[in-house]
C-alpha cells in the first residue's frame, strides 16, 4: 500500500543512469535511485513503492535482496522487476544460463525478471503494466479491509441491538414475575463466576450469562393466580407452573438469533436435575447441556436467598451449604465446585446487589 510520500519507483543500481530505464516510464513518476542493496532496504524500510527496479550488477546478490524486500509486509503487492542485463549471464546468477537466472530471480520473488536482449520501449511497458497491476491489487485490498470494517462495525451493531431487546424483554418478564428487584442481575453474575471457574471464555461466560436472563421467560404463560400465590400449589397448578420450561423453549428455539438458541436450551434445562429426576425431559448428568446446568446452580441458590411469598431469604452461608449437600444430587458437581471456587466474587455481587431477605 503506497502513501503520496512514498515513491512510486525504487531503482537499485549502480549506474549513474540506469539505462535511461527510470526515464523511459517514469517520468512525472516520483522516484529514488540507490546504489547499493543496503540502502534500498533501509529506503524501503517503511516506505513502500508500486515497482522496484533491481538491475543486477556482478557483485550483487539480487535474489537476496529480493527476498529481503519481500519479508517486509508492505511490499507484499509491490511489483519487483529484475533486470538482469548481461551481469546474470556474466556469472553472477545464473552462469549464462538465461532460464535459470529467470527461475532463480522469480522464486526469490520477483514479479518479473527482464533478460538481455531487451527491447527498452517493451520494458518500459512492462514497467507501467506493473505499476498498473500493483495499485490495482492495493486499491483491491484497500477496498476489502473498508469492507470488513463496515460489516465488523454493522455486526457489532446488530449484537448490541440483540442485546438491548434481550435486557428490554427481560425488564418486561421481571415486572410480571413475583421475583422482583436484582434476581436476573445476581443470576447472570453467579452463572459468569461459575463459567468462570469452569475456565470457559469470557465472551462463552458473557453469552451463556446474558441467555440465563430468560430462564423464566416462559412463566409469562401462567396465570397470576399461580405465579403470585401465597401458599402451596395444587398438583395442577404445579403442573401449569412447570410448564414454564416448555414455553419458554417455544418462544425461543426457533430463533436466527445464537443469543435466543442458548437461551431456549437454557429455558427448556434449567430444572433438569443432574440426578435426572428434574423436568421437564427427566435428563441425567452431561445429557443436560452445560449452559442449563450452569444455570441451575445459580438460579436455586438465588432463589434460596431471595425472600419468597412463602418463605424468607436464606442467609449465604445456608444457600451455599445446601449447593455442597446437593452437588451431584440435584447439580453438576463441576459447576458446583466453580461455584464455590469463585465464592469470594458471589459474596460481593451479592452484598452489591442485596436479595430481598423477608418474607
Ligand atoms: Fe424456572
Ligand atoms: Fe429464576
Amino acid at each position: 500500500m503506497t502513501n503520496a510520500a512514498d515513491p512510486a519507483i525504487v531503482v537499485v543500481t549502480v549506474r549513474p543512469d540506469p539505462g535511461g530505464l527510470t526515464r523511459l516510464f517514469a517520468s512525472g513518476v516520483p522516484s529514488l535511485v540507490v546504489t547499493d542493496p543496503g540502502a534500498a532496504l533501509a529506503a524501503l524500510a517503511t516506505k513502500s513503492a508500486d515497482l522496484v527496479l533491481v538491475e543486477a550488477w556482478p557483485g550483487l546478490d539480487a535474489p537476496a535482496l529480493i527476498r529481503a524486500l519481500r519479508l517486509k509486509p508492505h511490499l507484499a503487492h509491490t511489483s519487483i522487476l529484475l533486470i538482469a542485463e548481461g551481469n546474470l549471464a556474466e556469472g553472477n546468477l545464473a552462469e549464462g544460463d538465461p532460464a535459470e537466472a529467470r527461475r532463480r530471480g522469480l522464486e526469490a520473488g520477483a514479479t518479473d525478471v527482464v533478460l538481455p536482449p531487451f527491447d527498452t520501449s517493451d520494458l518500459a511497458l512492462r514497467g507501467r503494466n506493473l505499476i498498473a497491476l500493483a495499485r490495482a491489487q492495493d486499491a483491491v485490498e484497500s477496498q476489502a479491509r473498508a469492507l470488513t470494517r463496515e460489516v465488523e462495525r454493522a455486526a457489532a451493531e446488530s449484537q448490541e441491538r440483540e442485546r438491548e431487546i434481550i435486557r428490554r424483554l427481560m425488564l418486561a418478564a421481571e415486572f410480571r414475575d413475583d421475583q422482583a428487584g436484582d434476581h436476573l442481575t445476581r443470576v447472570a453474575g453467579c452463572v459468569l463466576a461459575i463459567a468462570d471457574g469452569l475456565g470457559l471464555s469470557e465472551e462463552e461466560g458473557n453469552d451463556i450469562a446474558l441467555a440465563s436472563t430468560m430462564h423464566d421467560i416462559g412463566k409469562i404463560g401462567v396465570a397470576d393466580s399461580i405465579l403470585r400465590k401465597p401458599g402451596p400449589l395444587t398438583e395442577p397448578e404445579r403442573y401449569e407452573m412447570m410448564q414454564h420450561a416448555l414455553r419458554g423453549y417455544r418462544m425461543l428455539h426457533d430463533s436466527p438469533s445464537r443469543l435466543l438458541r442458548l437461551a431456549a436450551e437454557i429455558a427448556l434445562t434449567h430444572h433438569e436435575r443432574w440426578d435426572g429426576a428434574g423436568y421437564p425431559q427427566g435428563l441425567k448428568g452431561t445429557e443436560i447441556p452445560l449452559p442449563g446446568r450452569i444455570t441451575a446452580v445459580a438460579d436455586v441458590f438465588d432463589a434460596l436467598i431471595s425472600a419468597r411469598v412463602y418463605k424468607p431469604g436464606w442467609p449465604l452461608e445456608r444457600a451455599r451449604r445446601f449447593l455442597e449437600e446437593q452437588s451431584g444430587a440435584h447439580f453438576d458437581p463441576d459447576c458446583v465446585a466453580a461455584f464455590l471456587s469463585r465464592w469470594d466474587d458471589v459474596v460481593a455481587l451479592v452484598e452489591e446487589r442485596p436479595a430481598d431477605r423477608a418474607a
